[in-house]
């Protein structure tokens, strides 16, 4: 900004200070009445419709995938894009933490005395990018499968099964092509060719040693389940 801008721009300040109302009584009644009326509808709400709460919480199953609240999709996708380990708390602490520390040492980095967005391109142009990232990163957190989904080609008849084994957490002790943990239990790369689908359901029914046994399993969901398992060759 230019001296004689300033000038300008502070004399017009002067003005119309001097013609506003105080921030104290005016702008905090009209804030403390909208603050009233929202915890009032809140409150309204909570007890006219009621909060939907889930089934119970379930301390034993297996079969439970977790998925974060909407507002975290943005980085529980970030987490998702974000494969090799090493880079993993990049994605978890560095990325966020940067983005923060950024925002609160704004005031001292950006010192520029415009205001309108058209003239500060800069910062106008980061806001944009950052909203348009944060939605899409939001978006296709919410429409992603299970956070332990399949990685590999499976044929659209073995889908179902495959989603199964991911939800499932048998990842947690197998290894499925690139996914999974090596072990304790052993690869299931090739399962297919090594023991007969009745076998695979044997295992998945009865659990063998420090398996456990996946007996609650809905009948539908095992079959689709040997049915993928048993195809891998
Ligand atoms: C807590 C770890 C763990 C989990 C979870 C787990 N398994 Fe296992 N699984 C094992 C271990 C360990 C073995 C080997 C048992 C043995 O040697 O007797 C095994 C064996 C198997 C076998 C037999 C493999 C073979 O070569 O004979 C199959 C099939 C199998 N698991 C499938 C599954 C499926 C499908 C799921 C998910 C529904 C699953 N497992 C979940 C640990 C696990």
């Amino acid at each position: 900004m230019k001296p004689q801008q300033k000038q300008e721009y502070l004399e017009e300040y002067e003005i119309l200070k001097k013609k506003g109302k105080p921030f104290f009584p005016y702008a905090v009644l009209k804030d403390s009445v909208m603050m009233l009326i929202v915890v009032g509808v809140i409150i309204a709400m909570s007890l006219l419709l009621g909060a939907e709460q889930g089934p119970k919480a379930d301390p034993t199953t297996t079969t439970y995938v977790p998925r974060p609240e909407w507002y975290f999709f943005f980085l529980f996708e970030l987490l998702r894009l974000i494969k090799p380990p090493e880079l993993v708390p990049i994605a978890t602490i560095g990325i966020p933490t940067f983005c923060m520390v950024a925002l609160l040492l704004l005031p001292f980095y950006d010192r520029g005395a415009e205001r309108r967005p058209e003239r500060r391109p800069l910062a106008t142009t980061a806001g944009i990018l950052t909203i348009l990232a944060m939605g899409y990163l939001t978006f296709s957190g919410a429409t992603a499968g299970s956070p332990t989904e399949i990685d590999m080609k499976v044929a659209p008849q073995y889908k179902a099964g495959s989603e199964v084994v991911a939800g499932s957490g048998c990842l947690a002790c197998h290894k499925l092509g690139e996914n999974g943990n090596n072990g304790p239990g052993p690869e299931l790369t090739h399962i297919g060719s090594r023991i007969p689908r009745a076998a695979i359901v044997r295992s998945v029914e009865i659990g063998p040693s420090i398996m456990p046994s996946f007996r609650e399993l809905p009948k539908k969901k095992l079959n689709e389940l040997a049915d993928f398992l048993s195809s891998l060759h």
